[in-house]
This record gives C-alpha cells, structure tokens and sequence, in this order.
C-alpha cells in the first residue's frame, strides 16, 4: 500500500510526461489500485484544444486497461500555486469506480485533502436514474 506522501510523488514524477504545450499547465495523477498497484497519468492536449485528456482521466483508462476497477486514492500534482481539485467531467468519472474516494492534491508546496463525494454530491448515476423512471411511471 503505498502512502499519502509516495503516492504524491508517484503524482509528481508524471507530471513532467504532461504533453501541455497550449496552456502549460502541468497535471500529474497517481491512483491507487486496492491492491496497492498505482497508475499514473498525465495531461495530455491537442492541436484541437477540446480533444484534451485530464490527468486524471488518463490514469482511470490505464487502470481500467489493466483489470483494475476498485481503488484506494488519487493524488494529484499540478503547476498551480495551490492545490487544485479535480474538474467536473474528471469527479464524474471517477465517481463511475469510487464514489468516496479520498483525494489528495500538492502544488506550490501545499496539500489538500477531500472525498470525492464531497466534490461531486448527488453524482449522476444510471440506477438512480433508473428508480426516478419507474417512480414516475407508478
Ligand atoms: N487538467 C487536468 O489534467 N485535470 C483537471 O482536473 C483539470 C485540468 C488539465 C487539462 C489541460 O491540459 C490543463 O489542465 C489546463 O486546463
């Protein structure tokens, strides 16, 4: 199991693979597997500035490509002052595996700490959507 402060510099070491020539801002994520196995991901952009990859996101698709569906922590390292939380599409992806899962986030030498129900409460989920449809259809 790796701990906070290896995961934040798993996080780190990442974030300098980060493909971010259009707004230059560097994003590392590091995500723990429950087998304590961490995947990695960094931001990559695009010509065509919409087809960017989160951090996050990246390091979810390399999880899931390796059988991974369950995990234990994110952390986070950005070019930021401060810490920076996770954007709205990247909280409803991960809230797709880990709907609670903790989040911890450095930059400019700080760290902070959440849950990502914190984040994202009430996150869109199909079998909710599910019981409104047959609520209403009763
Ligand atoms: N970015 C991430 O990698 N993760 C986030 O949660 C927010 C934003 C990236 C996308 C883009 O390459 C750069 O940061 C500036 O938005």
């Amino acid at each position: 199991m790796a701990d906070r402060d290896e995961l934040l510099s798993a996080a780190i070491f990442v974030k300098e693979r980060a493909h971010a020539p259009y707004s230059g801002f560097r994003v590392g994520a590091a995500l723990e597997a429950d087998d304590g196995t961490v995947y990695s991901g960094c931001n990559v952009e695009n010509a065509s500035y919409g087809l960017t990859i989160c951090a996050e996101r990246a390091a979810v698709t390399a999880a899931v490509s390796a059988g991974r569906v369950s995990f234990r922590r994110i952390a986070l390292s950005s070019d930021a002052d401060a810490p920076v939380a996770p954007c709205g599409a990247c909280r409803q992806v991960l809230a797709e595996f880990a709907p609670r899962l903790p989040i911890v986030a450095e930059a400019g030498g700080t760290v902070r700490e959440w849950t990502l129900d914190r984040l994202l409460p009430e996150a869109f989920e199909l079998e909710h959507g599910k019981e409104a449809e047959e609520e209403c259809e009763s």
